[in-house]
């Protein structure tokens, strides 16, 4: 009897546990199901985002981003770009009066360092004999990384790693003259 009992108790103890972990394994395996249909839908997502990422960070990009960035600029909105702008206007006013950063209406063409009485770096003025003058394709490329295109540069701010937000504040900065 104690014997037939115990039996039946360990027979019961161990379905119990066959059970559990047959329902730990299917929730398991549906948990692991369900992570890595998100995963793969994230590795899409980020795809798409680092495509464009890569090709702005590739070797020939100087004459690749050129064309890019002509056909950027061609259909950029400057409507978004006066709201990108929101970033530069601590520093730069389009009134025509200088504050921290030079004033930047008319800058689209303007001569490199050329706005009489205010203090430039000398990197700046330097810049000048590369780059005389701010076409679209020498804005963009010293919006990207400000710190990069002109060594010694006063301007504290980090860059726009997007270009399709340089070109929306360029198009939008053509329009304030
Ligand atoms: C923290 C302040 C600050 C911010 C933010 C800032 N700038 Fe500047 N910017 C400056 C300063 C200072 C200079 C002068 C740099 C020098 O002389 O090296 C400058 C210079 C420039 C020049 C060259 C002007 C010339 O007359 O040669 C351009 C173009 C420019 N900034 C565009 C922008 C744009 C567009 C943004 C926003 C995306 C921006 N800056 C954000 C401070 C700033």
């Amino acid at each position: 009897m104690f014997n037939t009992m115990t039996v039946t108790k360990a027979a019961g103890a161990l379905i119990g546990a066959l059970l559990f972990l047959m329902l730990a394994n299917w929730a398991a395996g549906s948990l692991y199901h369900v992570g890595s249909t998100h995963h793969g839908e994230g590795e899409e997502v980020a795809q798409a985002y680092t495509i464009p990422v890569e090709e702005a960070a590739g070797g020939e990009e100087a004459a690749e981003e050129q064309i890019d960035f002509a056909a950027l600029l061609a259909s950029a909105d400057a409507a978004a770009g006066e709201k990108d702008f929101g970033k530069c206007k601590a520093c730069h006013k389009l009134d025509g009066t200088d504050g921290v950063g030079p004033h930047l209406n008319g800058v689209v063409g303007r001569e490199v360092a050329s706005v009489a009485g205010f203090n430039y770096s000398p990197a700046m003025v330097e810049h000048k004999a590369e780059a005389p003058a701010w076409t679209p394709e020498a804005l963009q490329e010293f919006l990207a990384n400000p710190k990069a295109d002109v060594p010694g540069t006063k301007m504290s701010f980090a860059g726009l790693k997007d270009p399709q937000d340089r070109a929306d504040i360029i198009a939008y900065l053509q329009t304030q003259q």
